[in-house]
């Protein structure tokens, strides 16, 4: 899905998430465990703001397991509660219950202590396009969407998804737009393809990935591309990769829109490994 954010959108993706705050008691924010800074909304703090909050780092299948880890004791250390999950294959399902309910036990037992009757956690999943909301819905659903429309405040058409006793989630999830004022995070998003029918250039996505594959990940891409060594220069290393994969036209012409397409597939489908592109000493400053 692409989606073409301007000013009257994100007022209207905002107003619907506000809303919706409304319903529930937690915040399920999903980010790409890949780029869990650039996948982030540049508002979610202040369009959150005091509702209780747990940080979902998705698709930690397909990153970098030491920089996950990194990234974690960057948020406990901050008290800012996250976890790692992986929708596709449910990894981590059971911990975004158990965290909940951590995070939720005072408010709850300080409900029970008023005498209200003990009732399942509310909680409403938002993200950026892409990043898995949908795949953590149905994961966890499990074919267990119940309507409930007689709830006071929830209009007809609301749904919620019961998780077990204890937790239900709003059925429709929060949209936000992805930062898109710094082209380091555009070139980020784009790689991993939460920008998927891209505005930006294919070789300038592909030079952005090698690039940072050079400094950060040589090994992966010497073994993908049966590289000896790895050419000081990018277009050297295009055109090897080119030349290995087949992507010349006739002539004997490198076809570098046909090797950025192939690089930027092998980084989608982690057939040059698991790979996060941004680590938390980067962030050291908030
Ligand atoms: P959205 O609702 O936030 O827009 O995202 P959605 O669930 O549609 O997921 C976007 C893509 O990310 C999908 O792939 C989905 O399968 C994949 N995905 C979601 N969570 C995970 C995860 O934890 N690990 C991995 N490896 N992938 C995940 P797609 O290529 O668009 O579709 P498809 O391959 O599932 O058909």
């Amino acid at each position: 899905m692409t989606i073409q954010w301007f000013p009257g959108h994100m007022a209207k993706a905002r107003r619907q998430v506000t809303e919706k705050l409304k319903l529930i008691d937690i915040v399920f924010e999903l980010v790409d465990a890949r780029i869990p800074s650039s996948s982030r909304n540049p508002m979610i703090d202040e369009i959150v703001a005091n509702k209780p909050r747990l940080l979902l780092l998705n698709k930690a299948d397909m990153a970098d397991p030491a920089i996950t880890k990194k990234w974690l004791a960057y948020y406990k250390e901050r008290g800012i509660p996250a976890i790692a999950i992986d929708s596709h294959s449910g990894k981590g399902m059971k911990d975004i219950l158990n965290k909940s309910k951590d995070i939720l036990k005072e408010k709850f037992d300080r409900l029970a202590a008023k005498g209200v009757k003990p009732r399942a956690i509310r909680a409403l999943i938002v993200g950026i396009p892409n990043v898995g909301k949908s795949t953590l819905i149905n994961r966890l659903a499990k074919k267990n969407i119940a309507q409930t429309g007689d709830r006071p405040g929830v209009t007809k058409s609301q749904q919620w998804i019961k998780v077990e006793k204890e937790l239900e989630l709003l059925d429709t999830p929060g949209i936000l737009w992805p930062k898109f004022e710094d082209q380091q995070v555009g070139l980020k998003l784009a790689t991993t393809g939460a920008i998927k029918d891209t505005i930006l250039n294919l070789q300038d996505i592909a030079v952005f990935a090698l690039n940072f594959f050079i400094e950060n990940y040589p090994q992966q891409l010497k073994q993908r591309y049966n590289l000896d060594s790895i050419p000081d220069e990018i277009v050297p290393l295009f055109d090897e990769i080119a030349k290995r994969r087949g992507c010349i036209m006739s002539g004997g012409y490198i076809d570098y829109d046909k090797t950025s397409e192939l690089i930027i597939r092998d980084i989608r489908t982690v057939k040059l490994g698991k790979i996060t592109f941004e680590s938390p000493d980067q962030y050291d400053t908030n």
